[in-house]
């Protein structure tokens, strides 16, 4: 499968949107990654499906939301709404992660399911059937700029196998510490798209950030 870098919107100038998009579309990036923050399921706010709506009309990216939020299921809808192509969310976060997923798919968007670091593999048996992208967690969610936790490694090989075993297309997705010097030890261990914020976003290095990256994980 083709590796993916997806700069996460939650480290960029949020007074500078529209440039920040310019940014990292003229480097070559064709996926954004949305963390939603609900204030609840993580100790941080970010933002909801109404900015989200704005930045549509504006470019072709693919929207891959990242929802951070308690009971996510009256939610849906309004991503569906605001132009989300995917919509993961957090295993814990749902008391029936099994229908919250159905709703994602019913509303006509890919589904993932994310894990946190201390989250085990086993909650995945029976959701496998079910879902486009699984995305393993390697910080605590709830805040960019964090270090890479490196048993997050270990997880992602289990869970390449654990997918590779299945025989389906799912999406192996991870975020959290991805920086350059780091990002080719997490693809070999399996990953497929990699998330990385603060590592993308810096004022004045962004474009460059982007297109090293994006050097740097098409020889995989
Ligand atoms: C953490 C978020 C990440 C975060 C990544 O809760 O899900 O997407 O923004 O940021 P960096 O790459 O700075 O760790
Ligand atoms: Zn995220």
């Amino acid at each position: 499968m083709k590796k993916v870098l997806l700069p996460s919107l939650l480290s960029a100038d949020f007074s500078q949107l529209d440039r920040e998009l310019d940014r990292i579309e003229v480097a070559g990036v064709d996926h954004l990654h949305l963390d939603i923050m609900d204030g609840h399921y993580v100790p941080n706010i970010s933002f909801g499906p109404g900015l989200i709506q704005k930045l549509r009309p504006r470019t072709d990216l693919f929207f891959d939301a990242h929802l951070m939020v308690e009971e996510p299921d009256p939610f849906l809808g309004d991503f569906k709404k605001a132009g989300c192509d995917l919509v993961t969310v957090h295993l814990e976060a749902s008391t029936h992660i099994h229908r919250t997923i159905q709703a994602i798919h019913a509303l006509g968007m890919k589904a993932g399911l994310a894990l946190n670091p201390g989250t085990s593999t086993e909650g995945l048996s029976y959701l496998m059937n079910e879902l486009d992208l699984i995305l393993v967690m390697s910080v605590n969610p709830g805040f960019g700029g964090q270090s890479f936790i490196p048993s997050a490694l270990e997880k992602i090989k289990d869970i390449r196998q654990k997918i590779d075993r299945s025989g389906r297309k799912i999406i192996l997705e991870v975020d959290g510490g991805i920086k350059k010097d780091n990002v080719e030890e997490v693809i070999r261990a399996g990953a497929d798209w990699l998330v990385a914020g603060s590592a993308v976003f810096s004022p004045g290095k962004t474009e460059t950030n982007a297109r090293e990256f994006l050097e740097i994980i098409s020889r995989y």
